[in-house]
């Protein structure tokens, strides 16, 4: 056949493309095919043998798509970073469908110490085949050790290259990192009262402000998620609508970023967030703030806030496109996933991303918050057990695993006590969601009970000692322990 191999027919149609947004979608269409393959082809080599006709048509398939990666540039490198998968330097977009894939190809990479995998022109699928069964049987780990397996197989157009090295979990530049961020949360704060006290004189409701701070919480959320995450632990009595507001704000950008969206895409969530409640501006306070539990009347009350959130998000100024989904956002953030909530519907209907997740952020802040629908605390460990008992019905199963990997067993707040009878507060979950269950903390009281400032544990460092386990957790209000020292 005369036809062009197609690399030399397109590093001109590359070149041109560069950096063009026709090229990037491609591009992230193709990676994310590409990690969907990979992960079929390992669960399916962890099931068969090399050889297995099992494996011949993902791995034909997995070819195709290198094939195609090829006609677009020279060399199809799929790598981890961080929780992020990237196709050379593209990072790839993951959605809610693609993310059991994703966390797996991702934990897959860790677990064999591994940073990337690059598929060169002519790779075949015999060569996929005899990769994907070394990497699901072979005892050694780490780049070096499996490339020269990979060699004696025979396979010459698969390299493996080691991890580039991830930030600590607790880096210097987290002290002024944590200024910035306690400034950029308290101004939030601020942006969100005047939100809502537009509402309540239902004057239009300028979103410039929300929009400048949002775009500082995604760029925070971007550089240092942990200590962002931290500030959700502080909780204003006074102010708790507002707080609380910022709370599901940075927790929706959490569930945002996990899901790979964009820096824009990130801040119209942050957005839609923030404002989710912008209905409770019309609710009395003397409701709002009641220390006994509501009324059934007052309960009637306050299950109208979605909707008066939605005249009052109408009167948005200075938004574009994304005015709907904030409006739409609003109003589903009480509806549950399976539709169980309020309002009720005359007609059922999917609820919308944006809803998905701002519901998840609403209740976990609501539950571990100490006011609202429940008027007892619980530690963060209890509420996101209790969420995962509706993941499915009330939440959507997908994105409470997507939740979970960002938050850990153990999210960032709780108070354990370890089985040598120290306690620490939770500051961090690990980065590797195999750890979920090993959070990083800061030990806060010694063996007699004594308040300590004491160092930072991680408990997924096997080197330890002592090691710890933990008993029993525990929400810090109802143990007395002001979090504003290890966050602020
Ligand atoms: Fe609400
Ligand atoms: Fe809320």
């Amino acid at each position: 056949m005369s036809e062009p191999a197609p690399r030399e027919a397109n590093p001109k149609l590359f070149e041109a493309l560069k950096g063009s947004r026709i090229r990037d979608e491609n591009l992230n269409r193709l990676g994310k095919r590409l990690v969907y393959q990979v992960h079929i082809l390992l669960k399916t080599s962890h099931i068969h043998l090399a050889g297995n006709a099992a494996l011949a048509q993902p791995s034909e398939r997995l070819v195709k798509t290198i094939e195609e990666i090829l006609e677009w540039r020279g060399a199809a490198n799929l790598r981890h970073e961080g929780d992020h998968l990237y196709l050379d330097d593209l990072r790839l977009k993951m959605d809610v469908e693609g993310y059991i894939g994703f966390a797996e190809v991702i934990g897959n990479f860790r677990r064999r110490e591994i940073g990337s995998v690059r598929f060169s022109d002519e790779v075949s699928p015999q060569e996929v085949i005899e990769f994907a069964h070394l990497w699901a049987t072979a005892t050694a780990s780490g780049a070096d050790a499996l490339q020269e397996l990979l060699v004696e197989r025979g396979v010459r157009h698969i390299a493996l290259d080691p991890p580039v090295s991830h930030p600590p979990s607790v880096h210097p530049e987290r002290v002024t990192q944590k200024a910035v961020a306690k400034r950029t949360y308290f101004r939030t704060i601020t942006a969100v009262a005047e939100v809502m006290e537009s509402a309540k004189l239902k004057q239009a409701i300028g979103v410039k402000k929300s929009k400048r701070v949002v775009q500082g919480l995604v760029d925070l959320m971007l550089q240092d998620e942990m200590t962002l995450l931290g500030l959700t632990t502080l909780r204003s009595h006074d102010e708790y609508t507002y707080s609380h507001c910022v709370n599901v704000c940075i927790l929706a950008l959490a569930i945002g970023q996990r899901l790979g969206y964009e820096r824009s895409h990130l801040s119209d969530l942050g957005i839609a967030a923030l404002f989710h409640d912008v209905g409770k501006a019309e609710i009395p306070l003397d409701i709002l703030n009641k220390a006994t539990d509501f009324t059934p009347e007052e309960w009637e009350i306050i299950r109208r806030h979605p909707i008066l959130g939605v005249k009052s998000l109408l009167r948005l100024k200075g938004l574009d496109d994304i005015s709907t989904k904030i409006v739409i956002a609003g109003f589903e953030h009480h509806l549950n996933y399976d539709l169980s909530g309020y309002p009720r519907l005359a007609t059922p209907r999917k609820l919308t991303l944006f809803g998905r997740i701002i519901s998840l952020a609403d209740c976990y802040d609501a539950m571990t918050a100490s006011r609202v629908y429940n008027r007892i605390p619980l530690a963060p460990d209890k509420a996101l057990r209790l969420m995962l008992k509706k993941s499915g019905s009330a939440y959507d199963p997908l994105l409470m695993k997507v939740f979970v990997n960002c938050m850990g067993l153990y999210p960032v707040g709780t108070i354990v006590t370890f089985d040598t009878g120290e306690r620490g507060v939770v500051i961090g979950a690990h980065p590797s969601p195999d750890r979920r269950g090993r959070p990083i903390l800061k030990l806060i009281r010694d063996a007699s009970g004594r308040e300590i400032d004491g160092e930072t544990i991680d408990l997924a460092d096997p080197t330890l000692s002592p090691a710890r386990r933990i008993v029993s957790t525990a929400d810090a209000a109802s143990m007395q322990i002001d979090l504003t020292r290890f966050f602020l």
